[in-house]
């Protein structure tokens, strides 16, 4: 909250320039800890009261909205084979909490072919006291290279807009280097905010965002992050919650 509070006075300081996370302390959050390159996840990684709570709070997201399954043909699109002597992998849910969307995806979509990957940093592993039934659990720094190759499909909920355009450009190149041209699918779970009006709670959110260096994007804004990084906006499926599923194809 003090933070939040802080912000127009660090906006003031910085000639209301957008935050960048490369330029080390250039966003709020940042600058308040006065640690460079400080994330909003490192600041849970040393606070694991507030990380236990921030991964509660994703998982009732998910429950109270069965967002995925309602908006997405994952049924169709998983269900997908093609001939290969090796077992393929089927979905993989980057940066996915502790799989609660590869169990709704699991559960919804019962001709699902191939492995489900979660990853996620390790220490949102480290509490869970049971591990999800056919959900393998992966360590990964989505910052780092992609060690997944050729999957279905590459899933991304709400993770584009904690970070800036720079940062989402090393995390998709990642991905984009792993897709299989002919086959894969990038599904990019995220808020698209209208180019004019938009509403107090969708300011509200991208606000939040800015705060951590992050930002909520307009369709444009979309697609120009995603042509920079070699892929294209196949269609884009809307639904009753703000986050809309962008599908992408890598070009
Ligand atoms: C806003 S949460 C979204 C979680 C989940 N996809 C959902 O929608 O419920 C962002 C997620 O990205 C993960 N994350 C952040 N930085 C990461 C990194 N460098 N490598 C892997 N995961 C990361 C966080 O731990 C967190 O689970």
């Amino acid at each position: 909250m003090l933070i939040v509070l802080s912000n127009p006075t660090f906006f003031r300081n910085n000639g209301y320039h957008e935050p960048c996370m490369h330029e080390g302390l250039n966003t709020p959050l940042s600058g308040y800890f006065k640690k460079p390159d400080y994330g909003f996840f490192d600041y849970l990684r040393d606070h694991p009261a507030i990380q236990s709570m921030f991964i509660s709070s994703m998982k009732a997201q998910v429950r109270s909205t069965h967002l995925s399954s309602s908006v997405y043909p994952y049924d169709q699109k998983l269900s997908a084979s093609r001939e290969s002597d090796e077992i393929s992998v089927g979905i993989v849910d980057i940066g996915g909490s502790q799989g609660e969307l590869l169990q709704e995806i699991k559960a919804s979509c019962p001709g699902i072919n191939g492995r489900m990957i979660v990853q996620n940093r390790v220490e949102t592993f480290d509490s869970m006291a049971t591990k999800p039934d056919g959900i393998e659990l992966m360590a990964h720094d989505i910052l780092t290279e992609q060690p997944v190759k050729g999957a279905r499909v590459y899933h991304m909920k709400r993770i584009l807009h904690d970070w800036a355009d720079d940062k989402c450009r090393i995390i998709l190149k990642h991905t984009v280097s792993a897709m299989d041209r002919d086959w894969s699918i990038l599904l990019i779970m995220d808020a698209v905010l209208p180019m004019r009006n938009a509403s107090f709670s969708q300011a509200m959110g991208d606000h939040s965002m800015l705060t951590f260096g992050g930002k909520v994007r307009s369709e444009k804004q979309w697609k120009e992050l995603l042509a920079s990084v070699g892929l294209e906006i196949v269609k884009i499926y809307g639904g009753p919650e703000p986050e809309a599923v962008l599908e992408c194809r890598k070009v």
